[in-house]
């Protein structure tokens, strides 16, 4: 037994900000933005905005798209850092506003591999024959927990979710293998001491700096393009096949130079790696399920073609998953 993704969602706060928005309020260009890291404009919540109306959005399309109705879920798996409260979890949120009871629901933390995680988690639980339905999302709002005074990592942040319903099947199409991998001697290269008070760009006043998030980017950036590299070629050979066989990557979507550098270590055409970063900025865990939603939207790949999902991020936490759609 496996499982499948048979339906996929996305949803964003309702404004986007573009680079020149930001230039209003930060000493940044759109040129340095745009060169340095791909992002024309990300989407962003504003104060009074909610990520929980944002991931249940998101939570239904999937739903829909899945023909499946909420009571009919075994189990509901959030990938986030961005829960407004420390307890309950995301999940729980979610699944008060879905309507749906008496079934499991929690978080995985896992930062910007939040859903690659989680969609391990139910793949595997859905292996062991205990779920037959679950809804896996992957939600962030780090836009709300940057310091707005910090040009180095606030232009670089959207906020969104997306999620995927997940079924399970004897094969051959589905989740076909999955590895997940953690350094957590390297924590202290991104990390946000506490989750506090929400800060949106349009809020008057602002996070304590100490508890804002904090990157060590350029040290981040090496180990980004490494460790997606090498986890990308690790899951491809266990599941016996090679990058040629692969018909679209949908990478978690933080810089465009960390996307193009993995595909060139790995040798991939640029044209093989689904990128919509320059629309979302960097949306930590909604942003594979939300290129994934677009991807398929697109017409990128099709039933039967593999895909492979790869993520990287605080932890740090990375991992990829190949599926064959
Ligand atoms: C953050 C990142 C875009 C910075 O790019 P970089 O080329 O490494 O830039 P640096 O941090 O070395 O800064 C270079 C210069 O640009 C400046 N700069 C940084 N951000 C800027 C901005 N938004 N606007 C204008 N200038 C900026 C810096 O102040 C620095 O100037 P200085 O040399 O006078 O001090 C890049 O390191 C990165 O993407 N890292 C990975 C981050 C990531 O993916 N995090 C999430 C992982 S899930």
């Amino acid at each position: 037994m496996g499982s499948r993704i048979i339906g996929t969602g996305r949803a964003v706060p309702p404004v986007s900000f573009s680079n020149q928005d930001l230039e209003r309020q930060l000493d940044t260009s759109d040129e340095w933005i745009r060169s340095r890291t791909g992002i024309s404009s990300r989407y962003l919540m504003r104060t009074g905005e909610s990520l929980l109306d944002i991931a249940t959005e998101a939570s239904r399309h999937a739903l829909d798209k899945a023909g499946i109705k909420a009571g009919e879920l075994d189990a509901i798996i959030a990938g986030t850092v961005s829960s407004e409260y420390a307890f309950p979890s995301f999940a729980c949120q979610v699944q008060r506003t879905l309507g749906v009871t008496s079934i499991p629901a929690f978080d995985v933390a896992a930062a910007c591999s939040g859903f690659v995680f989680a969609l391990s988690v139910a793949d595997n639980s859905m292996r062991a024959g205990v779920w037959k339905k679950v809804l896996v999302i992957g939600a962030d709002a780090l836009s709300t927990m940057v310091d707005w005074g910090d040009r180095r990592t606030a232009v670089l942040f959207g906020d969104g979710a997306g999620a995927a319903v997940m079924v399970s099947e004897p094969g051959p199409r589905g989740v076909l293998e999955t590895l997940l991998r953690s350094a957590g001697e390297a924590w202290d290269l991104l990390s946000l001491r506490a989750t506090g008070v929400r800060a949106s760009a349009d809020s008057e006043w602002r996070r304590d700096v100490a508890d804002t998030l904090k990157m060590r980017g350029p040290e981040l950036f090496k180990i980004a393009v490494k460790s997606m590299a090498d986890i990308t070629r690790q899951v491809v050979e266990r599941a016996g096949f090679t990058l040629a066989d692969v018909r679209v990557v949908i990478p978690h979507q933080a810089n465009i130079r960390i996307l193009n550098a993995v595909a060139d270590r790995l040798g991939l055409p640029y044209d093989k790696v689904f990128v919509n970063l320059e629309r979302y900025g960097n949306t930590s865990a909604a942003s594979v399920p939300i290129a994934l939603d677009e991807a398929l939207e697109a017409g990128r790949f099709g039933d039967n073609d593999l895909v492979l999902l790869n993520a990287c991020g605080g932890g740090l936490t990375w991992g990829a998953s190949l599926l064959r759609w």
